[in-house]
């Protein structure tokens, strides 16, 4: 993927933390970055114990590391319950009063959480799982929107050993069907419904409409979000209960059992090549370890500091950098229920002002519409409490990072572009904020363990500014284990190109001073706004409509978005095509996989650009679509035709 609004910028831009923030910092200068890195890749065992060490285990482990490409076990023989790390050990720590979240709804209202009441919560909900006979290994599905009770809900299944899978709110009915299909959940935990843009998503009954594929849920548990005049809910007898009456009916003490180090902790979702998601494994020890250490080095997390990520629990930075991370780190954080326009743009701004935010954690996406909205938003408000900014999901493009750094650190907030995916569980390369120095558009370097390389199609290590595979050489502790009940596509796709070595599916190159600068996904899996879609689900999402006989789907560079979805369809015989029917096949994808996945605009062609053995040329249609162009090599393609008639469709 290229970076969208290519820049005019060079790479030559440095910026360095100031001394003052340096000095506070944990890592105060290269040469403690470079020595604890090289150290902590020659004996990665060890490093990482000593993080893990300051994490609650019942049981210590014997071996740090059991490595058998492409499985490994990390803290063999330690037993945890990550929750007692989360929440319990805040008790006795001189926390027990701190407000863990800072929770503001979208209509505005807020609630504090303070880490003795989470706890009670978390313990209270614990027994409302285990009333319902859930046990250790259990898939538990959690399909809510932004609230404290999303975490209470995920805290809950982790301290009781049961198997969370959180879905994006977003996503439609289908979707939930085809994720509980494929890790045979015996419950779920939903709300009524979220606000989101000023109006209700009526959760509950995406999960209904879910149910009457997937029969095999035991027990739905709703959370009164909104109450009976806002999202009137349907409960079925024997099935449906209310959060609020099974919590009233069991006790809010519950005592942590420990589990094994690899316990599986969650499942979650990503998008991969085939139209089929992946369910992404986690384990206890090793995730619990790679989310506190980063969230310590890289958010550089003090207790006194306010911090807030704005992205969703259904996603995997809602997972690491919501839930467990800073939560392992005592910290406060902020968390929001709605839309980032909702009253208008100045809305994360209000909340950076009112809640005295320090650390912002936050997506390009997200940043070039706030870049469009207009200056005064944030102009207008008072952010000096922030000291630290960060991003993650996509690249970011150098004038975003200059407005970040300009209008929102005040330029003297450090920038921590994040690079990562759901299969790493933490963040895997960025800058430290108290030492290195940055430039708009790269994730600078390698995270303490992380052993990134850059490689040719040989396995060679390309040479400065080359473009090449991203691979991580050494295993390190909050890896994927593997794709839930499908080992074989856990070893094809991350571990087939290089033996032993983990490939990410991200494009890079490194420069001269060691910076990766990367350059998006080698695979048919697209970023939108941030957030991961195959093209392969969008396209079989096209063919379920009675209308179509084939289609192809590509990303384009878009201004806010980062890629939009560009959609070439062949109707069935004998149907007239319209921009109603455009329209129609719009709303079909929003229904079967959630509104994100929606084209942003439809071609209609009687064939797509083949090669004469009958496989799409996605090349020529991406470059189609970027430039209004093909060039290149197009001696394969059948027929030239197809070509010149969507070169005319574009045109107009
Ligand atoms: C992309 C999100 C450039 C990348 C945490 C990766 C990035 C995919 C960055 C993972 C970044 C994430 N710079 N690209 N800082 N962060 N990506 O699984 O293509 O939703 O493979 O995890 O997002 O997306 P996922």
């Amino acid at each position: 993927m290229s970076q969208p609004n290519k820049s005019s910028l060079t790479e030559e831009r440095i910026f360095k933390p100031s001394k003052d923030f340096s000095k506070k910092a944990r890592i105060k200068s290269m040469a403690q970055y470079k020595r604890m890195h090289k150290e902590s890749i020659e004996k990665p065992g060890v490093f990482w114990a000593k993080e893990a060490k300051e994490l609650a285990w019942q049981k210590k482990w014997t071996k740090a590391l059991d490595w058998k490409a492409p499985y490994a076990k990390w803290f063999v023989g330690g037993k945890l319950n990550v929750c007692e790390s989360c929440v319990d050990q805040h008790l006795t720590n001189g926390r027990a009063n701190k407000a863990a979240i800072i929770w503001e709804g979208e209509p505005g209202e807020n609630r504090t959480l303070t880490y003795r009441q989470l706890h009670r919560e978390v313990c209270n909900f614990s027994n409302v799982l285990l009333a319902k006979g859930i046990k250790p290994k259990d898939r538990v599905m959690i399909y809510m929107p932004m609230t404290p009770e999303a975490v209470i809900a995920m805290l809950a299944c982790a301290r009781i050993g049961a198997v969370h899978s959180v879905i994006f709110g977003g996503f439609s009915a289908e979707s939930i069907v085809d994720r509980l299909e494929d890790c045979q959940a015996k419950a779920i935990i939903t709300s009524d419904g979220g606000y989101r843009r000023g109006g209700v998503v009526p959760l509950k009954k995406n999960v209904d409409d879910a149910l009457k594929k997937y029969k095999a849920v035991e027990t739905v548990i709703v959370h009164q979000r909104i109450g009976k005049e806002g999202a009137p809910v349907k409960m079925k007898r024997g099935r449906d209960v209310w959060w609020h009456e099974e919590a009233a009916q069991v006790s809010s003490k519950h005592e942590a059992k420990a589990f094994d180090s690899e316990h599986p902790l969650f499942i979650l979702y990503t998008s991969g090549s085939t139209g089929k998601p992946k369910g992404i494994l986690h384990t206890c020890g090793g995730y619990l370890t790679g989310t506190y250490a980063t969230c310590k080095y890289i958010f550089d997390m003090q207790d006194d500091d306010v911090y807030w990520c704005t992205a969703d629990v259904g996603w995997i930075t809602g997972h690491s950098y919501i839930t467990y991370g800073p939560l392992a780190n005592g910290v406060t954080q902020v968390m929001y229920e709605g839309a980032p326009n909702f009253p208008d743009f100045g809305r994360f701004w209000d909340l950076v002002e009112k809640y005295g935010v320090t650390i912002f954690y936050t997506a390009p996406t997200a940043i070039r519409a706030f870049i469009k909205a207009g200056d005064h938003f944030p102009e207008s408000r008072d952010l000096s409490s922030l000291r630290l900014l960060g991003t993650v999901g996509e690249p970011i493009n150098p004038e975003a990072w200059m407005w970040y750094h300009r209008k929102i650190g005040g330029e003297r907030c450090p920038i921590v572009d994040t690079w990562w995916q759901t299969e790493t569980g933490a963040i895997m390369i960025s800058p430290l904020p108290g030492c290195t120095p940055t430039t708009p558009g790269t994730a600078t370097l390698p995270f303490f363990g992380v052993d990134a390389a850059i490689l040719d199609e040989t396995g060679q290590e390309v040479g400065p500014n080359e473009g090449g595979k991203l691979v991580i050489r050494k295993p390190w502790p909050s890896m994927l284990r593997t794709i839930y009940g499908d080992k074989k596509r856990y070893r094809d796709t991350y571990w087939n190109d290089y033996a032993g070595i983990y490939t990410a599916g991200d494009g890079a190159r490194r420069d001269k001073k060691g910076n990766f600068w990367i350059t998006g996904r080698l695979d048919d899996v697209l970023n939108v706004s941030g957030h991961r879609l195959g093209t392969a689900e969008v396209e079989s999402a096209l063919v379920s409509h009675k209308v179509v006989a084939e289609s192809a789907v590509v990303g384009r560079p878009h201004e806010i978005k980062g890629q939009g979805v560009v959609a070439f369809v062949t109707v069935k015989a004998g149907v007239k095509t319209s921009d109603a029917m455009a329209k129609e096949l719009r709303n079909h994808v929003g229904h079967v996989i959630g509104a994100i996945a929606k084209p942003d605009e439809i071609y209609f062609t009687p064939a797509l650009p083949k090669t004469r053995s009958g496989k799409i040329m996605r090349r020529l249609l991406k470059e189609l679509v970027a430039t209004g162009k093909v060039s290149g090599n197009i001696t394969t393609l059948e027929d030239h035709k197809v070509i010149a008639d969507l070169q005319a469709q574009l045109k107009k």
